[in-house]
């Protein structure tokens, strides 16, 4: 079991398979998905993994960047899966179909994040830089009719599409899933400061208006595993807020990052990775492993902006 040195349990990975991606949101902004780049290969990626299997990592989320634009990426899942590791995949969802849907269905796939940040035709054009939303709306409505764990994540932009949040809840609702908005953070050279919400004024107002109860272990859906905090919203439909600055969650963090460039991060919001390119043992990668606990920071330092993109630390 890998213990850091603040004593929290990290038992989950990230990954990002790819710095690619098709759409070119305002807060991350993309590189041209067609550009080549040197991405790294299936085997050297789960070299690593292996070796974090057997030192405890149980859950793995596969993220980017768009997962999806690797044409390999499924064959990279069935290898996973023959570690005997959960995984749980965060995409947009514009490039999945019924039948790439089927086939992880197969692979026991259950649990889906989709990045969705407005219902608008036109906002979602000035947002994404794409006209996909009936795609990606085709596709949550397959990925609904699946018995899986799908959450939309909409990250909230102040003036942008906080207007939004309850007819998301409606959406999300309607479509077997579950809301999370989520609060811009300060990564990558497109941040923009004058975007930034805290989010703890939505939850505050909704209490108010006594729309919202804090959801508690007993009422039959828990989920303390990653950064969401859950509520339920009049009543009957549970939504999800992830608030890193205003209410930061790194006390119960569980994770470490691999990132498009084949490094390990320790923590989204430090600067600081370690590199795992040409390592020439497992040895030397378990030394590398245990080098990221002990640098792994009790907190993120989201007061100086992470320099590296979202897509290539991968969330
Ligand atoms: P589950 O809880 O397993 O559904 O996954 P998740 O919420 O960790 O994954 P997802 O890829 O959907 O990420 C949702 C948002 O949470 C993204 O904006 C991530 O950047 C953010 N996030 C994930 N992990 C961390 C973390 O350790 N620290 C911070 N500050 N944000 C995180
Ligand atoms: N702040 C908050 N969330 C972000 N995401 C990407 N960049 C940021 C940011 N700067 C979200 C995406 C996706 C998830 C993996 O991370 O919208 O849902
Ligand atoms: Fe792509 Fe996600 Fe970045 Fe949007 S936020 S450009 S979907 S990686």
């Amino acid at each position: 079991m890998l213990i850091d040195k603040y004593g929290r349990k990290i038992t989950y990975l990230r990954v990002s398979v790819t710095e690619r991606c098709n759409f070119n949101c305002t807060y991350c902004s993309s590189t041209d998905p067609t550009e080549s780049v040197n991405e790294v290969s299936l085997e050297d990626y789960l070299r690593i993994i292996k070796v974090l299997s057997h030192l405890g990592i149980n859950r793995i989320r596969l993220t980017g960047g768009e997962p999806f634009l690797r044409t390999d990426f499924v064959e990279f899942i069935s290898e996973i899966k023959k570690l005997n590791i959960d995984v749980a995949i965060t995409t947009n969802a514009s490039l999945l179909s019924e039948s790439i849907i089927t086939k992880l269905d197969k692979l026991n796939i259950k649990r889906f994040n989709v990045s969705l940040d407005t219902l608008n035709k036109n906002r979602f054009y000035e947002i994404t830089k794409t006209r996909l939303l009936n795609r990606v709306i085709e596709n949550i409505k397959i990925l609904s009719s699946y018995d899986i764990n799908l959450k939309l994540n909409c990250v909230i932009m102040k003036s942008i599409n906080s207007d939004e949040v309850e007819e998301f809840i409606e959406f999300a609702s309607k479509h077997n899933a579950i809301i999370r908005f989520i609060e811009l953070m300060p990564i990558g050279p497109h941040y923009n400061k004058q975007l930034f919400l805290p989010l703890t004024e939505i939850i505050d107002k909704l209490i108010k208006k006594k729309k919202l109860k804090e959801i508690t272990p007993d009422y039959g859906y828990f989920d303390n595993l990653g950064p969401g905090r859950y509520f339920i919203y009049n009543l009957n439909k549970i939504i999800g807020f992830i608030t890193p600055l205003s209410n930061p969650f790194c006390n119960n963090c569980n994770r470490l990052r691999i990132t498009s460039k084949l490094t390990l991060r320790s923590c989204l919001g430090y600067n600081y990775e370690i590199d795992l390119k040409n390592v020439s043992s497992d040895d030397e990668i378990k030394l590398k492993i245990f080098e990221a606990l002990q640098t792994k920071p009790q907190k993120y330092s989201f007061d100086t902006t992470i320099k590296d993109c979202m897509r290539s630390i991968g969330g």
